[in-house]
């Protein structure tokens, strides 16, 4: 039984440790040429052998660390003993089609939760090397930078991130959501990372991030990077982040653009 609270600190330190490992492990399976695909819940949710290798790696790593701690993992699951306060969020490689397609939009996404608030995330471009941590109270960074997100006030002026599920009829749904929200913001950019989405929004590369039914594994680390950038994290209607909605937003646009999508019914459909 673990009695003590961890420090974010330490945990950041084993994420970073852990992550890099990971992205390290998932760069050079893709070097070796992808294998062991399969599908998940369609025909387009692929799964490779690197994703299954990477999630077995860092439930190991950590497990070497922090034997009490629980893990929730894309493709296993949850797994460890229940007794800690402890427990860690991965997604071995988030943006898996553009991993399959070689595109250098993949990462290793990694949050540590205490007593379910994540406080320590990581999250490492497995292709690029780039990587973003941040720690509950103690601020966003990327390469020793501290990042401060925008702070547009205007939502014509807005550049938004998002993303697709992988349910056709879900997909339907969030395009015609789309074809009206393209009207009123700056411009649209998808790009097949949900964790990289939100530290791009992090550091300003665009301004606001939202997607429908993301899972914690997608959203878990980069939603305290976003968070300690300074973005207002949330879902519609003053409900938390979560499969319903995720939303990353300046605070003077989190308002208005909430709004927008709940006027939409981005949350609704399949
Ligand atoms: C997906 C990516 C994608 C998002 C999907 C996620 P995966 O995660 O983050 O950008 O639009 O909703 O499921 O399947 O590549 O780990």
């Amino acid at each position: 039984m673990t009695d003590t609270t961890p420090d974010a600190a330490d945990l950041l330190a084993i994420a970073v440790t852990v992550a890099r490992e990971a992205a390290d492990t998932a760069r050079s399976m893709r070097a070796e040429g992808v294998s062991g695909v399969t599908t998940k819940s369609t025909d387009t949710d692929v799964v490779t052998a690197a994703d299954r290798a990477v999630e077995r790696q860092v439930v190991a790593a950590l497990a070497a660390r922090r034997p009490d701690d629980t893990v929730l993992g894309e493709e296993y699951g949850g797994s460890g003993g229940a007794d800690s306060p402890v427990r860690w969020v991965v997604d071995p490689i988030d943006g898996t089609v553009n991993y399959l397609y070689g595109l250098p939009q993949y990462a290793v996404s990694l949050a540590a939760e205490v007593n379910g608030v994540a406080v320590a995330a990581v999250v490492r471009n497995a292709a690029t090397g780039e990587e973003w941590t941040a720690t509950r109270g103690g601020g966003a960074y990327r390469g020793g930078r501290r990042l401060s997100a925008s702070v547009q006030t205007d939502l014509a002026q807005v550049l938004v991130a998002t993303g697709f599920g992988y349910d056709a009829k879900r997909r339907a749904h969030q395009a015609e959501v789309l074809t009206r929200l393209i009207t009123r913001v700056r411009d649209i950019r998808r790009f097949g990372a949900a964790s990289l989405d939100l530290c791009l929004a992090a550091e300003g590369g665009v301004d606001a991030y939202f997607e429908k039914g993301l899972n914690p594994w997608d959203h878990a680390a980069g939603g305290l990077i976003a968070t300690e950038a300074g973005l207002v994290v949330g879902g519609l209607d003053g409900r938390p982040a979560g499969p319903d909605m995720v939303v990353a937003a300046p605070p003077a646009i989190f308002g208005p653009l909430t709004e927008l999508l709940a006027e939409l019914d981005a949350a609704g459909g399949p």
